[in-house]
């Protein structure tokens, strides 16, 4: 047994120097300690609540940049916003897709919202007109104050 002893700690240090096998053994065991800590991280951003820097945005925009017809793509709460400017007024929708998240595009000729991804199709109120989004367009609620479009 005192043999066995004796051979692992000359296997450990030669000459004062760690042997190969220690250092891979020492190597693996910081390797499988910091992908411990990376998947930890993960798991602990996951059930933390998202920051709140996106909830106390106000927008307002003056209502002569968006001339009757025209659209303008705004950033609001953090995301991509698209307000158009039509014969039935002024109104606001988040740009995300309702499918898979791709920014949609006014196309004014057509009086459409055109998603480029998957050729998903919104009438000017956010209602699905063809392809696959599983839902309308999320309208955000706006109001003309003072030839302004705030955002609500
Ligand atoms: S992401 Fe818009 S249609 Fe697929």
């Amino acid at each position: 047994m005192s043999g066995l002893t004796d051979k692992t700690s000359e296997r450990q240090e030669v000459g004062g120097k760690i042997d190969r096998r220690s250092f891979l053994q020492w190597s693996m065991l910081g390797l499988l300690a910091a992908m411990g800590l990376a998947a930890l991280n993960v798991v602990v951003r996951f059930l933390l609540p998202p920051p709140k820097e996106y909830k106390a945005t106000e927008l307002s925009i003056p209502a002569g940049q968006i001339p009757s017809g025209s659209s303008m793509v705004v950033e609001y709460k953090g995301a991509p916003a698209i307000v158009i400017h039509t014969e039935n007024g002024i109104a606001a929708f988040d740009a995300t897709c309702t499918h898979l998240g791709c920014i949609v595009k006014w196309v004014r000729k057509e009086e459409i919202f055109l998603c480029p991804c998957h050729a998903g199709r919104f009438d000017r109120t956010g209602k699905v007109l063809s392809g696959p989004p599983p839902e309308p367009l999320h309208k955000i609620k706006i109001k003309l104050t003072d030839n302004n479009i705030v955002f609500l």
